[in-house]
Formats: C-alpha cells, structure tokens, sequence
C-alpha cells in the first residue's frame, strides 16, 4: 500500500518505519526493553554476549545455546592479514569511525558473499560482525600508536578481549563489568538514526557487513552518537567545579546545544543514563572518584532546571565518556565503543526485515521549478 502525503514530518519524527519487536521504548516514562525485558533488568543479571543473542533470536539463550555461540565469537575474531594491512594505510591521524566504517565494509570483501534471503550466510555474518568489530576498533588503535595489533584471548568475553586488544593488560573484574554492562545499554534502541540508515542500506539486498557499515557512518554525528566524545570535551573544557556555572551561562546566551542532552524520543532522563550512573558510582567507590563527574552532576542540575520544562535531560552519552574515561579509552574511541554494542542492535534489526523485505523508497516535496529552458554557456551571467 502506498500511502500519498503533502505533509512534510522533519526527520521523519515519530513516523513509523517498521514494525518491530526488537526493542521498545516509552519516552514519556523513561523505559527501554529488549524483546520485552527492562534493561536495567540486563545490566544488573546479563552480560553483553547473552543480550545479542536476546536481540538477535528474542528469548534467553539455553546454557547450551550460550556456551556454543560464545565459542563461535571467540572463533571468530582473528582479523585476515589484508585487514590489519588496509588499517595500517590509513591516516594515523584520522578518526577512528571512519577507520571502523571502512574497516566493517572491507570485512566483508574477506567473507563468503552473501546471498539475500539465506539464514545461515546471515548467522555466519551476525557471528562475524559481532566477533571481529571490537577487533578492527582496537588493532586501528594500536596501529595509529606505532604499535602491532595483539592476537585475542579466547578465554576472555567480548568486553574482557577488547580491553586487552586495545591496552595490552589483562582487565581485571571489575573494569571488564564496567564495560560489559556499558555494552548492554547501548546495544540497541528501536528505530534511532544508524539503525534506519543500517535497515535503510539492507533493503536493497547489500550484505550485512555494507549494511552496518552505514550503520557506523550514522553514528558518527554529534547528533546521534558522536555525542559522547563531545560531552567528554565540554567537561574539560569547563575545567573545574566553580567554573560550570559561567560556562553553562554562556552557552545559553549564545543559544547553542549542550551535548549529552536532549533526545528524540525520550522526555525525561533517559533509562541508560540512569544506569550508566549507577554503574560509575560503584567504579567510583572501588577506583576513586574522578572530579570530571562532579563537574557533570552540577551541569546537569543546572540544564535540567532551566530546559527540563522542554523535556531536555541526560541522554546515554552524558554519563558514558566519564566512565570510559575511567577504563583508559582514549576518548575518540567512544563511539567506536558504541558502535561495537549497536552491532548487536543492527544485526538483530536486519534479521528482522530480512523476514520481509520491501525496499524503502519514500516520497518528497518537490519546491524546485519545471519545463525550464537550457541556456547555452556563453549567454549564461
Ligand atoms: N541543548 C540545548 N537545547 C536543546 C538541546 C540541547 N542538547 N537539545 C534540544 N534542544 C532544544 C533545541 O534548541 C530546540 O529548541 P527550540 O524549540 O527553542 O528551537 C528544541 O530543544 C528541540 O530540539 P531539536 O534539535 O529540534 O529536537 P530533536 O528531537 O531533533 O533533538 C537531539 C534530538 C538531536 C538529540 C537534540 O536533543 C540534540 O541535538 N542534543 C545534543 C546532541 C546529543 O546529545 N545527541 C545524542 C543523542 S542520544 C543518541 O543519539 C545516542
């Protein structure tokens, strides 16, 4: 059914674009569920290997079906020789989203190709993306430090092997939760931008290695997840305690956004950051307090109180890039670390539309002229 409307929705606000059971979200309560259970639920019981495969297949894994798609992940992460070779070229200097977004494109070219339709050529991808994405994000790191990428441990988990690809030292417990449960509250969130930019690109039959690709390339903006390293940056740009006031201050004058804040869907504080904060108060009393989070709690009083009325408070970036900070992420690597839990999210979304394809192809508003003449260059002023 085609649907013809002369009303323009900017940003497609609240306009459907799929029906979906992967994850729901009650903006004016504050809720987030994957396949129907709390996240707050995930944080505190699951881990992020168990919540992919909730996303993916919609029910809690068997211990059988666990401990046998943890084997396949620990499998799965060794990058090809050309890989590593492609992250070498690139600039030392350049982001790392645009190394990850390559970096996930040019996977795939290692990878069977993939056949639209076909269930196990998607799990071989789903494994694949999952695996090897935390992968790509820390031997590109260690690339651009003059440093060799290091081999995974397959007797760590996704969160405990990233820490040690990316800094060369065994985690130990308490950071590998940190990041673990960071990894389940990013992992997906209904239909934000990557997530449509990564159904977008699968609707015309790409392979899911192109398709998160995209998905990685939507992440990137300040608006979406790019967010977090911009939050981080304020924060030190603000300084000290006693300076947030005047800082905050002119910010409104000049009538600017203030990162971390503010979502679409979401009119009060955002259920992740919630419990990204309880997560750091606990890091906090085992590691020490970090004076940046003092910082960010007298901000968001003052945000709060002035825009709260417009339904502006803490998104998930707010909180993230302290606690990263505290796990000695470097803080470009912030979304790259976002992108690696969304992985989850956006394979979970493909499966779901590979069920039942349609191609998105929306309408527009024409504003431009018609039947206009061709003037010939040289009489053109
Ligand atoms: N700081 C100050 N004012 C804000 C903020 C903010 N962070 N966010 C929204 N507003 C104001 C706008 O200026 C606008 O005011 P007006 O009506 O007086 O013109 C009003 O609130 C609506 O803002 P829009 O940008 O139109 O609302 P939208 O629904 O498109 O915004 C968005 C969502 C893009 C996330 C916005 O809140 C924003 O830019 N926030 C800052 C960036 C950010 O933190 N992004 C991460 C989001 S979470 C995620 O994607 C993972």
């Amino acid at each position: 059914m085609s649907v013809e409307s002369k009303q323009l929705v900017p940003g497609l606000a609240g306009i459907p674009a799929a029906e979906s059971s992967v994850s729901y979200i009650d903006g004016q309560a504050g809720i987030l569920e994957y396949r129907g259970i709390r996240i707050e639920v995930l944080a505190e019981h699951s881990n992020f290997e168990e919540t992919a495969w909730l996303l993916m297949y919609g029910k809690l894994p068997t211990s059988k079906e666990l401990s046998d798609f943890r084997q396949r992940l620990r499998r799965s992460r060794e990058l090809p020789k050309g890989m590593i070779d492609i992250l070498r070229a690139m600039p030392k200097n350049g982001h790392p989203m645009d190394a990850l977004q390559a970096g996930v494109a040019a996977l795939g070219m290692f990878e069977p190709r993939f056949e639209f339709g076909d269930e196990k050529g998607f799990e071989h991808a789903w494994i694949r993306l999952l695996a090897a994405t935390p992968c790509i994000v820390a031997a590109f790191d260690r690339l651009r430090a003059g440093k060799e990428p290091l081999a995974p441990d397959p007797e760590l988990d996704t969160a405990a092997n990233f820490l040690w690809q990316l800094t060369g030292k065994k985690p130990d417990d308490s950071a590998t939760h940190v990041l673990d449960c960071a990894l389940v509250l990013h992992a997906d969130h209904e239909m934000n931008a990557s997530t449509f930019a990564a159904r977008v690109v699968f609707g015309t039959e790409a392979d899911p290695y192109t398709s998160c690709s995209a998905g990685v390339g939507a992440l990137t903006g300040p608006l979406h997840g790019g967010a977090n390293e911009r939050v981080l940056e304020s924060l030190e740009s603000i300084g000290s305690l006693a300076d947030v006031d005047a800082w905050a201050a002119a910010r409104f004058a000049e009538g600017g956004k203030i990162m971390g804040f503010g979502h679409r869907v979401y009119k009060v504080k955002d259920p992740r950051s919630h419990a990204l904060q309880k997560l750091g108060a606990k890091m906090f009393a085992k590691l020490g307090n970090t004076p940046i989070y003092d910082v960010a709690l007298r901000l968001e009083k003052i945000v709060t109180e002035r825009l709260g009325g417009k339904g502006i408070y803490p998104n998930v970036d707010f909180f993230s890039g302290i606690l990263y900070q505290k796990l000695e992420i470097a803080k470009d690597q912030f979304t790259p670390v976002f992108a690696i839990a969304r992985t989850a999210g956006w394979l979970a979304h493909l499966h779901e539309q590979m069920q039942d394809n349609k191609l998105y192809r929306p309408g527009q508003i024409y504003t431009g002229g018609h039947e206009l003449p061709y003037t010939p260059i040289e009489k053109r002023g």
